[in-house]
């Protein structure tokens, strides 16, 4: 079938809920993409930062394959194989930069998405906020959940309700209530909140690297900031690392561990099982002890398919050094990409990078550009571009890309 018959089907019966680039691609290996019509395109997006391997990489297609002609899904209400190691392995990492004496296991709920990880998270919160009003005697329920401005929960309405962007939640009102915007790295208004109104706050989510806005890392003063307000008014800290955690940051799994601080509650996805749907809300046990049977849940979360390619993921990102692979390389873009005059300004941690340019480029006019001459990029503002490509990325894609864009800029 021709791109363009494509296109007539999906205008007809898909949802338009994305404005597609004029492509079809129909096969890939590592960071390499092919269209319907054999181009190669070198791919600096990941499906928005979620094949982690690379495409194909031949541990998760083998383990997906295997898992497919075992046992795909049996529901939560089986034990399965592998389900509780990947959640030890995921507390492990979590756990990676707390001293040996103080480690707490962390247990985890399995989902499908980022935006159920943190449905589960707010959840959570608010059970935590019940709990502390029946300590204490009292009916008023601390239910208010922090935010950041310019954050991206997600598009269920809970978590658009978290997402503090006004033009996204506008059109669905009313939205669930209880979030409370705040701006980022500014401490002094988040000690003003607190003290506004602390004794009504059950938790705080944030994105410790927020990624839909246009990749920008919260400081670890904040980080910090954040950790000691939620501790004393007996809050929940919670941290969506559905885009930053998963080694995006490199070095370390989370983001959050490039910070001295440790949350209570992280949500992650994209990344984690490389390309097979999955989400997982993460719980120092002592907060995840509040959910009991019943109150929560997931048809599909945590099934064997999913569980079996988030434990392949884990296994080769560590058999291949990965982590280490993604703070070089994602250091040498960020070096690369600060040396055009064009860039105003670069951020991000490893392979999760943007750039703004100048005024005079139109960031969504270059990423069709790029897609021209066979480069899958991303545009997050009029003229921001971002970088999210698989972890597997290597100098020799980034000199590529620089080259390109050394053409089009
Ligand atoms: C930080 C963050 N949280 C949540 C989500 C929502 O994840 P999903 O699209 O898997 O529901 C995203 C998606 O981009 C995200 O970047």
């Amino acid at each position: 079938m021709s791109l363009e018959q494509q296109k007539q089907l999906e205008e007809s019966y898909v949802m338009h809920t994305f404005g597609r680039k004029p492509v079809e691609l129909v096969r890939g290996q590592g960071m390499r993409l092919w269209d319907d019509e054999g181009k190669e395109y070198l791919d600096f997006l990941a499906g928005i930062g979620v094949v982690s391997l690379g495409h194909c990489h031949p541990a998760l297609v083998k383990a997906v394959s295997d898992q497919a002609s075992t046992l795909m899904h049996v529901s939560n209400y089986y034990y399965i194989e592998g389900r509780g190691q990947l959640a030890q392995k995921l507390s492990d990492l979590l756990n990676l930069r707390v001293e040996e004496s103080q480690r707490q296991p962390w247990q985890t709920f399995f989902a499908n998405s980022g935006a159920e990880a943190n449905e589960c998270a707010i959840k959570l919160a608010r059970l935590h906020g019940r709990k502390r009003a029946e300590a204490a005697g009292s009916d008023a329920l601390p239910r208010l959940i922090v935010v950041l401005e310019r954050s991206f929960h997600g598009r269920t309405l809970a978590t658009l309700a978290a997402t503090a962007q006004p033009v996204k939640q506008e059109i669905f009102q009313p939205l669930p209530d209880g979030f409370v915007p705040t701006p980022a790295n500014d401490v002094a208004a988040l000690e003003a909140l607190f003290a506004q109104c602390g004794d009504q706050i059950c938790g705080m989510l944030l994105e410790p690297v927020q990624g839909e806005c246009g990749v920008y890392p919260c400081t670890e003063e904040y980080l910090q900031a954040a950790r000691r307000l939620t501790e004393r008014y007996d809050a929940l800290l919670m941290f969506d690392e559905v885009q930053c955690g998963m080694y995006r940051c490199g070095t370390y799994p989370f983001g959050f561990q490039h910070a001295d601080v440790l949350p209570d509650v992280v949500t992650m996805a994209k990344g984690i099982a490389g390309g097979v749907p999955m989400g997982a809300c993460a719980a120092r046990d002592q907060v995840a002890q509040i959910f009991e049977p019943g109150v929560h849940g997931s048809t599909f979360g945590g099934s064997n398919l999913a569980i079996s390619a988030a434990n392949a993921v884990l296994a080769t990102i560590e058999d291949e050094g990965i982590a280490q692979n993604v703070a070089q390389v994602g250091a040498y873009l960020q070096e690369q990409l600060s040396k055009f005059d064009q860039v105003l300004e670069v951020r991000g941690r490893g392979l999760m990078v943007a750039v703004d340019l100048t005024e005079d480029h139109d960031a969504p006019a270059i990423v069709l550009e790029a897609l021209g001459k066979g480069f899958l990029l991303n545009a997050t503002g009029p003229h921001t571009l971002r970088f999210l490509p698989p972890l597997v990325c290597t100098r020799e894609d980034v000199d590529a890309l620089i080259r390109m864009l050394a053409e089009l800029l």
